[in-house]
């Protein structure tokens, strides 16, 4: 399984890449809000940390300016995989840009039914957002089930990232179920380093270290 890292935060990307577990990057307008740099510039920094794809994703809403934006987007790295919210006119982008070789990551996906046409337009990805259908009481990793069925079913080449991670518990399941991503926010990413009986367990060696004769 492929873990990348939900933000557009240089620091939380570099301290990450450092841990050696890093495989991709995935921003959105709201992560991007939060940074104090220009967009291009932060993105270009992103993609120069990452050894895999980092998603940047297109705010433009008509098919012919979805594929400008996204061309302009895929110029700044070769890493670039371009993010397109699900909708006609994102479908229409994504079979265009597919034939030109530029990844597409098709995102605010809520349903199996907008992941197969995704899948079908050649999107090299697709982000499910489990937590956001968690919040309304909907069952976010059934989604994830379902849609990881329909592309073996298939033999669909789009990689699944399950998106919109709120904690531990969805980055395992998502594992369980064969999901080949999941994009992890920093805070979740720590807390699935740590357990408290690896810190007691560290603690207790320590103290009995110090009786050991050397
Ligand atoms: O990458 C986008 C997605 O992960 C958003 O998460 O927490 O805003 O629903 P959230």
């Amino acid at each position: 399984m492929k873990l990348f890292l939900d933000s557009a935060n240089l620091e939380e990307i570099r301290e990450v890449a450092g841990w050696g577990v890093l495989d991709g990057v995935t921003t959105n307008p709201s992560l991007c809000s939060k940074e104090s740099v220009s967009f291009e510039e932060n993105i270009r920094k992103i993609c120069a940390l990452t050894p895999g794809p980092v998603s940047a994703e297109c705010v433009s809403l008509r098919a012919d300016e979805i594929v400008l934006e996204a061309r302009s987007l895929a110029r700044i790295a070769a890493n670039i995989a371009v993010k397109i919210p699900v909708g006609l006119e994102g479908l229409k982008a994504t079979k265009a840009l597919h034939a030109e070789g530029i990844a597409v990551n098709m995102t605010l996906i809520f349903s199996t039914g907008q992941a197969l046409l995704a899948a079908k337009a050649g999107a090299r990805f697709v982000s499910p957002f489990i937590g956001r259908l968690d919040d309304i009481a909907e069952d976010g990793m059934a989604l994830i089930e379902e849609i990881v069925q329909v592309f073996e079913n298939y033999r669909f080449e789009t990689e699944v990232i399950v998106a919109s991670v709120r904690h531990p518990r969805h980055v395992i399941d998502a594992a369980l179920l064969g999901a080949d991503i999941a994009t992890v926010p920093y805070g979740v990413m720590t807390k699935l380093v740590r357990h408290p009986l690896t810190d007691i367990g560290v603690e207790r060696f320590l103290a009995d270290w110090r009786k050991v004769k050397t």
